[in-house]
């Protein structure tokens, strides 16, 4: 083959969509459930906003980022992540005018270069909800039940709510300082990666997938001993609205995130069965985002899910996905004369509304009605010369075979 599509993207072909439109719809119930406004944002982005939000140590901003230089010599990124554009489009248009907190969501192709594998892709779909200009726990509590339920409404089963607080700029220096203390002298225990997380970014440490370097994190200094008494109060608040909400949350101590915005809560859902790497959806509070990108001190908190992953999950549990509608109505015609009163009928059942699929080509009747029967249509509409002269058509039930001739004037009442 000539040309492939790039390693890690993939097509999405037709009979694909239904998964996709399935998951837009869902997404946009329930941002209307809870007071969501849809934006969308520029697919690239200047490298810098992306440098200062994800983090200088990342892995995102250090190994995954497509950045390229414009012909105008300004450096570009196509975004790795979409929480840093809805930031800046917040602070860019003056939404921290309007009545607080904002509320928005998204759904967007995101762009990571990571190793390809399942649900691990280089080009990948998230949708993703923002609350920006409110610090409330209560808020926290909300955006978690707004990602728990839309996965409990996709009829996804065996899932897990992760949860931990990484406190704040105030009380998180003494834990990441007591996390260095308590790796330095197991440095060797580590895989080489985290020999260099433990000089650029300690909590990434906690996370990391190799069975060596899981067992030095399972015995680490926990966050939530470290918090500051306005962190603690916020994590207890929250456990409590959770209990309320009757959300099974687990509180999961090596839990931080892959991206250096988060203050206070963060939270993933996981499919029970495959951990981290199988993460469905990420999120939590970044208080200090919109003021280091340049705004007030503005509270804010959010998620975003892969629909990839999404999509491999409904699948392996075999949830049903309603289908795509498509057209009903099936033309087959034989001779010129036939083939001009089809296409003429074709064009007023479709300005009636009726979907249409009209035979092309000069097939025989027997071909046109094969045709007919793998589209799945319902109907078929035959017209021959006989049917020409008479000003009829054969209409024929393609579930049961029954055929009757009706006046063509009559097929549009009868199909619609
Ligand atoms: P994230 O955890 O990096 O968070 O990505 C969110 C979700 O996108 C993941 O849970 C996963 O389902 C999916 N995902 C990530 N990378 C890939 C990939 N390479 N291939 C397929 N799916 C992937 C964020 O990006 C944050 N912006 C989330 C957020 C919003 N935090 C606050 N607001």
């Amino acid at each position: 083959m000539l040309y492939q599509a790039p390693r890690g993207t993939s097509d999405i072909l037709p009979e694909e969509q239904a998964y996709w439109r399935f998951i837009e719809q869902k997404v946009a119930e329930s941002a209307q459930l809870y007071g969501y406004e849809r934006i969308d944002t520029p697919a690239f982005e200047d490298t810098k906003l992306f440098a200062r939000s994800v983090g200088e140590d990342t892995d995102i901003v250090t190994k995954e980022m497509y950045t390229f230089e414009d012909r105008g010599k300004s450096s570009l990124t196509l975004r790795p992540e979409g929480t840093a554009s809805v930031c800046r489009a917040y602070l860019e248009h003056g939404l921290h005018n309007q009545p607080q907190p904002v509320k928005l969501y998204y759904i967007a192709s995101i762009f990571r270069y990571e190793r390809p594998q399942a649900g691990r892709y280089r080009q990948h779909y998230q949708f993703g909800y923002e609350a920006i200009g409110e610090g409330d726990p209560a808020l926290d509590g909300e955006v978690i039940d707004l990602a728990w339920r839309f996965f409990a409404d996709m009829n996804l089963r065996r899932l897990t709510l992760q949860l931990n607080s990484i406190g704040c700029k105030q009380c998180r220096p003494n834990y990441v300082d007591s996390l260095k203390s308590y790796y330095v002298g197991r440095a060797l225990e580590l895989c080489p990666e985290c020999q260099t997380r433990l000089k650029r970014n300690p909590l990434r440490l906690l996370d990391c997938k190799q069975a060596g370097c899981q067992k030095v994190a399972a015995a680490a200094p926990k966050s939530v001993d470290y918090l500051c008494n306005e962190c603690a109060g916020h994590f207890n608040q929250l456990k409590r609205y959770l209990e309320l909400l009757k959300l099974p949350f687990n509180v999961n101590h090596q839990l931080v995130r892959g991206l250096d915005y988060y203050t206070r809560t963060v939270f993933e859902i996981q499919p029970e069965a495959g951990g981290s790497q199988s993460t469905l959806a990420g999120g939590g509070r970044y208080d200090d985002l919109i003021g280091e990108l340049g705004g007030k001190p503005t509270p804010a908190i959010g998620f975003a899910a892969g629909m990839e992953r999404l999509i491999l999950n409904l699948k392996e549990q075999k949830v049903a996905i309603p289908p795509l509608p498509k057209p009903r109505v099936f033309i087959a015609c034989l001779g010129d004369e036939a083939k001009e009163t089809a296409t003429k009928l074709a064009a007023e059942l479709r300005g009636a509304g009726v979907g249409v699929i009209a035979a092309m080509g000069d097939k025989s009747l027997k071909a046109q009605l094969r045709q007919a029967n793998s589209l799945g249509v319902r109907y078929a509409v035959i017209i021959g010369e006989e049917e020409v002269r008479a000003g009829t058509a054969v209409l024929r039930d393609m579930g049961s075979a029954e055929q009757k001739s009706v006046a063509v004037g009559e097929l549009q009442g009868l199909l619609k």
